[in-house]
């Protein structure tokens, strides 16, 4: 029988031994914590997880995601709650995108420093410091390209010495682009088309008629669409 890998890893202060080559978050829980918060798709995607630590002999706090960075021998953990960042209220149809409506609702964007902190933390690889520079010139199409694959983690705002918060930034972009200057899908317009017609209506009264396990089986049984193969 082969021997299982450990390394040793403190949560809290306190040391443990767990095996080598898993996620910060399956460590935690190997060692008997439990995320109540802070934890989400467990795969990269919700950004419910972001997390300090510190490794052995330097005092340097680092960033990552719990359920995508591994542990490393000596690594200090521990466990927080979310980012909460206070994000501007606004109703989307009340906004004049011709203003800058971005520096308006997040004003600390003018105090960026140029820093490139937020780019070097964001765990997607975007070019966080190049959005917040186009944000200041009101540039929602610039913004709203290079924050796409943003998944809110708030890593970039933990870092950011001008106190900005970069995710509600970018995503107050992408909802104002989305309604002012992208083209309107053509396939979501036929797909209003066909419920506003009805077309629809026979198949969902018929699943609203079924049981829980007819709906199971029908779930079963459904026809999944492959990538770049319409069905
Ligand atoms: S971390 Fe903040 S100050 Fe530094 S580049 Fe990013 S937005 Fe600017
Ligand atoms: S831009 Fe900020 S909130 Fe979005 S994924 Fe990158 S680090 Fe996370
Ligand atoms: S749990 Fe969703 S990104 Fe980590």
């Amino acid at each position: 029988m082969t021997e299982e890998k450990l390394t040793q890893i403190f949560v809290m202060g306190k040391a443990y031994d767990v095996p080598a080559g898993i996620t910060i978050m399956d460590a935690m829980e190997y060692a008997g914590y439990r995320f109540v918060r802070g934890a989400g798709c467990r795969s990269g995607f919700c950004g419910a997880c972001g997390t300090v630590y510190r490794k052995d002999g330097d005092y340097r706090l680092e960033f990552a995601l719990a359920c995508q960075e591994m542990v490393e021998e000596g690594m200090h953990l521990t466990q927080i709650p979310f980012t909460p960042a206070p994000r501007s209220d606004y109703q989307l149809n009340e906004l004049d995108a011709a203003e800058n409506v971005l520096l308006q609702h997040y004003p600390a964007i003018a105090r960026c420093v140029s820093c490139n902190t937020c780019t070097k933390a964001c765990p997607q690889d975007i070019e966080v410091m190049d959005y917040v520079q186009a944000a200041l010139r009101g540039d929602l199409k610039r913004v709203a390209e290079l924050s796409f694959d943003c998944i809110q983690c708030g890593l970039c705002a933990m870092r950011c010495p001008a106190d900005i918060k970069h995710y509600h930034l970018s995503q107050m972009a992408r909802r104002l682009y989305s309604v002012t200057e992208s083209p309107e899908p053509a396939h979501l317009t036929a797909r209003m088309a066909e419920l506003g017609d009805g077309a629809y209506d026979a198949e969902l009264d018929e699943m609203m008629s079924m049981t829980l396990d007819q709906l199971k089986q029908r779930y079963a049984e459904r026809v999944i669409e492959k990538e770049g193969e319409a069905l």
